[in-house]
């Protein structure tokens, strides 16, 4: 080897240790995570008691019934919370009016209609992207988009003339005074649309539907209101009785769960059957009263204080899809100025923030640390990301350059997945079973090769380390967040439904939609 190379060997080792050693802020110890889990188990608690006085807010959602199998008829969802805004026709399979038959009749029929399968068919489904124009408009546009979504929707259904109750997830924390009032409180993620926030969503909604209704349009009831995270938690329920919490980790970041009214001191009303609500977590906000500062980089600082909302949704921000690529981005300014990286010259796509995509970090994170292929994930996703007539790529990139992108954005992305972990096991222990059921969904847990194993692989350590008893199963419930809106409407409908009047003898049904 000539004294060249080995200068230049030379050089990338030390490249590798100096960046090794620069990001080892991002990599959190067991200790480090049981301390977070006590700070979150605090604002848990904080949110229970009260939802004014708390960070972590532990929203009412008012669900309290899980589906059983017996949900029956068509119903409409429509999901609100990213880039798109999608609606689905349902329709539900269960038996009918069991109790307008004879009961040895309702016997033999529970007993034939027994489904191995969730009994839901779905009719329709479409998707919108929201554009720029509206994203960046005004509430009314927002919502006057939507409902004449739905309703071109509808009338392609031929739902004209006809009542259909909707279920509507809508993915930002709101305030609910009942399953169909929601005030906004804040918006989370990219959304930034003036004249919602204190408003009531579901009002906003309806609204629109009138004025973009007319006499032969369908009579759009919308019933429920629900976050993706229940809508996630109750779909995963039709597939595991033990389903006791909803994860989201995507655009956005946020866990619900089951909790007895008991423990609740905030719940306003009495201890009826069923003796449970679905609490939205909004664990997004974990860290904004500052608790986990000290676990936080430079560049999760930096973040935070250029990002549309400084100090609000820290835990979102050190976990989510939206923000870790930003992580990754403002990392590598730091070695390039350094001159630990692409020997100190920032290629121009870096200057311009949020512009790398979270799909290059999953792909990176498909090769392994110890790469005898020389990461060619990382290659790739290099060379797509950057111009290739940009004169510092024109021999490719550089081996250490290659293996220290993969090492941070391994490091962010694993740091992540604990983070997600850790607040699974703080909700965990909060459920009596031994058995918990995770139902989960969003692009990042769901398209990245080892998140959710990652995920499991913590939480095993914290069975481990703490002795306490659990067994975790997660469920991946695909598109939960729409189908869980339309199980929730049919739901309302089933809680409402037993209503009969007895008439020479004979049981007759009142439906009272
Ligand atoms: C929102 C939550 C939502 C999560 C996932 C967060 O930004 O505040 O309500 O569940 O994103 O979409």
């Amino acid at each position: 080897m000539s004294s060249n190379n080995n200068e230049s060997s030379n050089k990338q080792q030390q490249n590798i240790e100096h960046a090794d050693l620069l990001t080892k802020s991002l990599i959190l110890s067991h200790e480090d995570f049981e301390k977070i889990s006590t700070l979150l188990t605090k604002e848990f608690d904080r949110g229970l008691r009260s939802t004014k006085d708390s960070i972590v807010k532990m929203y009412l959602t008012y669900v309290r019934s899980l589906p059983n199998r017996e949900e029956h008829g068509r119903y409409l969802a429509l999901d609100l919370g990213g880039t798109n805004v999608r609606v689905l026709l349902l329709e539900f399979h269960g038996p009918p009016s069991l109790l307008s038959l004879k009961s040895s009749q309702r016997r033999q029929q529970q007993q034939q209609q027994e489904p191995k399968k969730p009994p839901i068919e779905i009719i329709d489904s479409s998707m919108k992207p929201i554009p720029t124009e509206i994203f960046h408009g005004t509430g009314q546009q927002l919502f006057d988009f939507i409902a004449e979504f739905i309703v071109e929707f509808a009338l392609r259904n031929k739902l004209a003339g006809v009542r259909i109750a909707l279920g509507f997830t809508f993915s930002f924390p709101v305030v609910q005074q009942g399953l169909a009032e929601a005030t906004l409180v804040t918006w989370t993620k990219a959304f930034n649309c003036p004249g919602v926030v204190g408003n009531d969503v579901v009002r906003l909604l309806k609204a629109s539907l009138k004025r973009k209704t007319h006499h032969s349009i369908p009579f759009i009831d919308v019933v429920a209101i629900i976050n993706d995270t229940t809508g996630t938690l109750i779909y995963g329920a039709l597939q595991d009785k033990n389903c006791g919490i909803g994860l989201i980790v995507g655009t956005g970041s946020n866990a619900c769960y089951v909790e007895y009214l008991s423990k609740i001191e905030k719940w306003p009303f009495n201890y009826s059957d069923p003796k449970q609500v679905v609490i939205n977590c909004e664990c997004g906000a974990f860290g904004d009263n500052h608790v986990i500062d000290w676990a936080l980089t430079n560049w999760d600082r930096r973040l935070n204080y250029e990002s549309l909302n400084l100090n609000k949704q820290i835990h979102e921000k050190l976990i989510s899809g939206m923000y870790l690529p930003e992580i990754l981005r403002r990392c590598l300014l730091t070695l390039i100025e350094l001159g630990i990286v692409f020997e100190g010259k920032t290629p121009i796509e870096l200057f311009r923030p949020y512009s790398i995509k979270t799909k290059y970090m999953s792909f990176i994170d498909q090769d392994n640390e110890n790469d005898e292929n020389n990461f060619p994930n990382t290659r790739k996703a290099l060379a797509d990301m950057f111009n290739s007539k940009n004169p510092l790529f024109k021999n490719g990139f550089s081996d250490s350059d290659v293996k220290i992108i993969h090492m941070i954005n391994r490091r962010i992305t694993k740091r992540s997945a604990n983070f997600v972990a850790n607040a699974l096991w703080t909700l965990a222990i909060r459920i009596d079973n031994v058995d918990v059921a995770i139902a989960y969904d969003g692009s990042l847990i769901c398209l990245h090769p080892y998140y959710r194993s990652w995920v499991e692989e913590k939480l095993n350590e914290f069975i481990k380390k703490t002795g306490i008893k659990k067994r975790f199963r997660l469920i991946h419930a695909n598109d939960g967040s729409l189908y869980g809106a339309a199980i929730v409407a049919a739901i309302c409908y089933r809680e409402k439904r037993p209503k009969f009047i007895k008439k020479r003898g004979k049981i007759y049904e009142i439906t009272r939609f």
